[in-house]
């Protein structure tokens, strides 16, 4: 049974391990080739459980850090505006970064943030996301790294939120419309 609020598990906590031991090979696999440092960067707040485990499954020397941006005010519809809320302690000079998503809604958010990163000139920027919905794609972004593509449906649970609730679920469950 799912939890309250939450209207059927969409993705369950063991095809979570699955997705990203896989995303962690494939990472592995790239940077071995590509070689130099590595800086993960996690999006706040809901890549933080997945970016927890995504590290866990690279067998490759990284450093991590976090940015803060945010587009949603308690709502299941994108404003289009991308807010910095707080931003890198690392300089990008000289090094290659991962840019982690919790999910990759209409491309606004990771957008932004990769003209902002390629900006400050770091050896190459790549990206990666657990759940990506293509069908709401309104910007083209090229996504490397990516776990599951999903249909249209507002998703929480594994750091993804609804309002800020629901971020403690295991897995990744779809919203019961009456939550709204
Ligand atoms: P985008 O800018 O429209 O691609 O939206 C990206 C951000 O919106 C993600 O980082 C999420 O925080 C949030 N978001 C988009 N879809 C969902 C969803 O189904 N559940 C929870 N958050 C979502
Ligand atoms: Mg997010």
């Amino acid at each position: 049974m799912p939890d309250r609020g939450i209207a059927s598990v969409l993705i369950s906590e063991q095809e979570i391990r699955t997705l990203v031991k896989n995303l962690g090979l494939e990472i592995t696999r790239h940077y071995r080739q590509t070689g130099g440092d590595l800086l993960v960067v996690g999006l706040l707040k809901g890549s933080f459980i997945f970016m927890a485990d995504l590290i866990r499954n690279i067998e490759y020397p990284l450093t991590v850090d976090f940015l803060a941006v945010s587009s949603y005010c308690d709502s299941t519809i994108s404003s289009g505006e991308v807010k910095m809320r707080m931003d890198l302690q690392t300089p990008l000079q000289g090094r290659h970064v991962l840019v982690v998503e919790d999910i990759v809604d209409t491309g606004q958010t990771f957008q932004k943030v990769i003209g902002l990163l390629k900006s400050r000139n770091p050896v190459s920027v790549k990206t990666c996301t657990l759940l990506s919905k293509p069908s709401r794609r309104e910007v083209a972004v090229a996504i490397d790294f990516c776990g599951r593509e999903i249909p249209d449906e507002f998703v929480c649970g594994y750091g993804l939120d609804y309002a800020e609730k629901f971020r403690n679920l295991p897995y990744v469950g779809v919203l019961e419309a009456s939550s709204t």
